[in-house]
C-alpha cells in the first residue's frame, strides 16, 4: 500500500483552502453551514489533521464560536477505501442538501475495483468525469496517473475539492481540476479533446437522459472512450438507457458485471463533426 499523502507539510494547502472557503461563502444558498465548521468537525471526529496546523487559525477565539453559533455543524461522514494500493479517505457532506451526491454509490466502487483488477494506468490520458459526487472515481484516476477534470452541479464542487485536498498529494494535484457541468447546458464551454469520459451511477433519472446523451455526444469524438458504470436493476430506466437509448448513437459493450452493476465501454457510432 502506498503511504497516505503528506498534507501537514503542504505549503500550497493554505492557499487552496482559502480559495475553497471563499467559494463556499459565495455559494451558500444550498448550504446550511460553513466549511470552517465542517473542516473542524472532520478533524475532531477522526483525530486526523487534514489541514495540519493551519486549521488553528480558524479554531481559536471568538471567531470559531460565532461560526459555531451561526452555522449548525454539518454531519460529516468519512469512509476509508483502498484501491490499487492507494488508501482513500472519502468525506461525505451529509446534511448539506447535496442529496445523492453526498454518498459513495455502488457503481463508483465497482468502477474503482475494475481499474484495480485491470491494472489500468491513466498516465498521459486526459479524463473527464461526469457527476463526480464525492470525487472517489476521479480522485483514484488522478492517483493512477490521469489528468482529470471532475465535474458535477455547482453546489457539489466543495465536497469534491475537500476530498481532493485530503487524498491527492501536492505533487499530483496539478493533474486534478474541478468544474461545474450541468448536462445538456454547460458542456459547450468545455474543450473536446478528452481521451476518456467516466460516469459512475449517473444513469438514474429518466428526465435527465436526453441531457446526458447530449453531453456525451458533445464530448465523444472518434477516439474518445466512455466508461459508464450503472446499476441496471435498482436505478429507474437504467437498463432501457443502456439497451435502447445509448445504442442509437453509440457502440456500447458490456465489459464487466458485479451484482447488478454493469460497466459499459462506449464509443461513438458515427464520426460526424459537430463543432
Ligand atoms: C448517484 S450520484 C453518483 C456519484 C458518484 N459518481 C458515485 O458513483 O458515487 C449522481 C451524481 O450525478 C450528478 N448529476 C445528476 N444529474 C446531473 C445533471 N443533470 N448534471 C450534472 N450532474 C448531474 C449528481 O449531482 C450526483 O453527484
Amino acid at each position: 500500500m502506498l503511504p497516505a499523502p503528506e498534507l501537514a507539510n503542504d505549503t500550497s494547502l493554505s492557499d487552496l483552502r482559502s480559495s475553497m472557503l471563499e467559494n463556499v461563502k459565495k455559494a451558500t444558498t444550498t448550504w446550511s453551514g460553513s466549511v470552517e465548521a465542517r473542516t473542524d468537525r472532520a478533524v475532531s471526529r477522526t483525530g486526523r489533521r487534514l489541514f495540519g496546523d493551519r486549521r488553528e487559525t480558524l479554531l481559536t477565539g471568538q471567531r470559531m464560536n460565532s461560526i459555531e453559533e451561526n452555522y449548525p455543524l454539518l454531519e460529516l461522514e468519512e469512509k476509508d477505501y483502498e484501491f490499487s494500493g492507494h488508501p482513500l479517505k472519502i468525506t461525505m457532506f451529509k446534511g448539506a442538501s447535496l442529496g445523492v451526491s453526498a454518498y459513495v454509490w455502488g457503481p463508483g466502487i465497482v468502477l474503482c475495483r475494475y481499474f484495480e483488477s485491470e491494472k489500468i494506468d491513466f498516465t498521459g490520458k486526459k479524463v473527464l468525469e461526469l457527476g463526480s459526487g464525492t470525487g472517489i472515481v476521479g480522485i483514484l484516476t488522478v492517483l493512477l496517473g490521469g489528468d482529470v477534470t471532475m465535474t458535477d452541479r455547482p453546489y457539489v464542487l466543495k465536497q469534491i475539492e475537500y476530498n481532493i485536498l485530503a487524498n491527492i498529494p501536492v505533487s499530483s494535484r496539478h493533474r486534478s481540476r474541478i468544474r461545474a457541468l450541468a448536462w445538456g447546458s454547460d458542456q459547450n464551454s468545455f474543450p473536446t479533446d478528452f481521451d476518456i469520459i467516466l460516469g459512475s451511477d449517473i444513469v438514474y433519472s429518466p428526465s435527465q437522459f436526453p441531457n446526458l446523451i447530449q453531453t456525451l455526444l458533445y464530448f465523444c469524438k472518434d477516439k474518445t472512450v466512455i466508461f459508464l458504470c450503472s446499476d441496471v436493476k435498482y436505478r429507474e430506466g437504467s437498463a432501457e438507457f443502456h439497451e435502447e437509448l445509448l445504442p442509437v448513437q453509440f457502440h456500447s459493450q458490456l465489459i464487466h458485471t458485479s451484482g447488478s452493476c454493469c460497466i459499459y465501454k462506449v464509443t461513438r457510432k458515427v464520426s460526424d463533426d459537430e463543432d
